[in-house]
């Protein structure tokens, strides 16, 4: 008999967190319509907050001692489009990493309640 695994666990657990969240920062870096939110951000340790906060939210160690998302993210502006360019690229991330599809979809699933924490800007016209 074996248990059902956590998100966590498919996912790699904490070292295959940190690589999916060294992809996704490499592929956020790389967009020019996200990149200029981080221009003054410590990625070092804005990594290490992700990884911890993802690991938490997938049903792993509750090690993350950054701010709430509300507080992380208010007053940056940061709109719904934005938002959905930030999950795609953590799915980018997931399928290069051959995590399979439907748990990439369950790790959307985990993420969207987050949008209202998150988007604080108006959409563009
Ligand atoms: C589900 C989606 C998201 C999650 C789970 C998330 C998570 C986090 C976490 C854990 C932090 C660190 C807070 C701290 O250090 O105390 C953070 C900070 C930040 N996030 Fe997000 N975030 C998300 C979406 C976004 C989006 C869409 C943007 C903008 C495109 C964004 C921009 C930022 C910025 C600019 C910071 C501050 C970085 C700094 O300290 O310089 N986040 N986020």
């Amino acid at each position: 008999m074996s248990e059902a695994k956590t998100l966590y666990q498919q996912l790699g657990e904490g070292p295959g967190i940190a690589s999916v969240v060294d992809r996704l920062y490499e592929l956020i870096l790389a967009d020019e319509t996200l990149s200029p939110y981080f221009v003054e951000t410590r990625l070092s340790q804005q990594k290490g907050h992700m990884a911890m906060f993802l690991a938490a939210a997938t049903g792993g160690p509750n090690g993350y001692k950054g701010l709430d998302l509300d507080a992380a993210h208010a007053g940056r502006g940061i709109t719904d489009a934005d938002f959905d360019n930030v999950i795609g690229h953590a799915a980018t991330a997931l399928t290069e990493a051959g995590v399979d599809a439907e748990t990439i979809g369950q790790v959307a699933g985990a993420l969207m309640p987050l949008r209202a924490q998150v988007v604080t800007g108006e959409a563009a016209a």
